[in-house]
């Protein structure tokens, strides 16, 4: 006789699918592991840093930024070399006695990688290798690795190991005389070859499950986003270059117990606490994944989800460091980011109040505040101006809002009391037909109340003035 499907320990097709996936993922790391020197970073590892300065290029700030990075991957950086170029080399990015100067000093100081701040191609990547015998990455990959490393969500994870097996798969063949050395034939078409199709095939594979469970991850988290959208509190999203103090102002805020890091990327998910825009006006606060300038390619998707709340936000609160001499381009990428990435342009935007954070690291003459709309200046570290700056977010909430005095049945009570937690709202007698209150309102809550039974209190002169 047959069993039925409920008699067998462990039919088919009950097969448990995140085991599946964990072979799938451990052949993927396998493929990646036999493609030897790559992309991974280790936490023992030491850099030397590489860049071409192009004429018109910034190479400094961006170096200290790639320093900064590699520290945050946990990777000290030994030396910094740069060279003068008109436009980088095709095949080995800087110049070929370059790349002897960088091999032997690197060996040297038995630097573990050398990191380049910009992009390589693939075939520049192999060169370089095979030049140095070295492991070379570029900063797209490092950023990469510590989005991997600090990945918190399930979403998160998703998206950035889709995003390094993308940035991988034209890359396969690059890594081709690293296969080699485990035994495939250079330029045949051996068993390193059809190993080469197989690690591809895999990748492919493993792409499409990705990809699938993304697409669930991101409607679960639309279901939750609306769900929490259509909650009382005004919320008000903190935005801004990475390590501008985002963190810091959410603590002020809040009270919150946020990690708070002298690191780039710092929050890599977005955290959401309640605080208060005025004695007992509540409103939700969310911290965010810095920006930063030349984000690779592939990472946008992985950045973009996580912004998801900055367009869900009322308000957003754009965080700038004014002690970093290229604030000014900081904040330019931040929205450049923010108009190409983030934002479509016919979606209704949350206004924005420019933040001036760190003013305690320079001399008040010397803040210059010309680029920005109307900063607000702040110190989040020393809380100094919460109070203008929580001044201006409720002016800006408020906007749109109709300022009234009403009178309320005593049946609409409980309404009057959770709208007070959330709106400016002050009850000012109790008569015969119910509570009179003033209120600052937006149009949808006042017709509300009007419809439940409410009225424009006589008192009222101005019914229908603006705030
Ligand atoms: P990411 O999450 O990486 O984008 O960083 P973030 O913008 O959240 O910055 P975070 O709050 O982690 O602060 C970065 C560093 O700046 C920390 O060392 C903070 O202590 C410091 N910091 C933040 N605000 C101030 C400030 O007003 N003054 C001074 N002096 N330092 C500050």
């Amino acid at each position: 006789m047959n069993a039925s499907a409920s008699d067998r320990p462990f039919p088919e097709n009950r097969l448990d699918e995140a085991r599946l996936d964990e072979t799938r993922l451990n052949e993927t790391r396998l493929s990646e592991d036999r493609l030897g020197m790559r992309a991974r970073i280790y936490g023992s590892e030491k850099a030397v840093l590489v860049a071409v300065r192009t004429p018109d290029g910034r190479v400094n700030e961006s170096l200290r930024e790639l320093a900064a990075l590699a520290t945050t991957a946990g990777i000290p950086s030994l030396l910094e070399v740069v060279q003068n170029r008109t436009r980088p080399d095709p095949r080995y990015f800087i110049g070929k006695g370059k790349v002897a100067e960088v091999k032997a000093a690197a060996h040297e100081l038995h630097a573990d990688v050398v990191i380049f701040d910009d992009e390589l191609s693939p075939a520049q990547a192999r060169n370089l290798e095979e030049k140095m015998k070295t492991k070379v990455i570029d900063r797209a990959q490092l950023i990469m690795d510590i989005f991997a490393q600090r990945a918190a969500t399930k979403e998160a994870r998703l998206q950035v190991e889709l995003a390094q097996l993308r940035y991988l798969l034209p890359r396969l063949r690059g890594w081709g005389s690293a296969l080699t050395r485990l035994g495939g034939g250079i330029g045949t078409r051996g068993p390193g070859e059809t190993q080469l199709e197989l690690d591809r095939k895999k990748i492919n594979r493993r792409i499409h499950t990705l990809e699938r469970r993304l697409k669930k991850a991101r409607s679960e988290r639309a279901l939750r986003s609306h769900k929490r959208r259509s909650g009382p509190f005004p919320l008000i999203a903190l935005i801004g270059y990475t390590n501008s103090g985002k963190s810091t102002l959410l603590n002020r805020l809040c009270a919150a117990d946020v990690l708070v890091e002298d690191n780039l990327f710092a929050t890599l998910t977005t955290t959401i606490r309640r605080g208060e825009t005025a004695r007992g006006q509540l409103a939700l606060f969310a911290d965010t994944v810095g920006f930063i300038r030349n984000l690779p390619h592939h990472l946008i998707p992985a950045f973009a989800a996580t912004l998801e709340t900055v367009r869900d936000a009322d308000l957003l609160l754009h965080v700038i460091d004014s002690s970093r001499p290229s604030c000014s381009d900081d904040y330019q990428s931040v929205i450049t980011t923010l108009d190409h990435e983030v934002f479509t342009s016919d979606e209704p935007r949350p206004p924005v109040i420019d933040v001036l954070n760190k003013i305690d690291l320079i001399p008040a003459d010397e803040i210059k505040t010309e680029a920005f709309h109307k900063p607000v200046l702040i110190s989040a570290r020393k809380g100094t101006n919460m109070d203008g700056l929580l001044a201006r977010v409720r002016s800006i909430l408020s906007q749109g809002k109709r300022a009234v005095s009403l009178i309320l049945p005593y049946n609409m009570m409980q309404e009057v009391h959770s709208l007070s937690r959330r709106e400016k709202l002050r009850v000012c007698g109790y008569t015969k037909e119910g509570v009179e209150v003033e209120a600052t309102l937006p149009e949808e809550d006042l017709m509300r109340l009007l419809r439940q039974g409410g009225r424009i209190s006589p008192s009222d002169s101005v019914p229908q003035k603006q705030v």
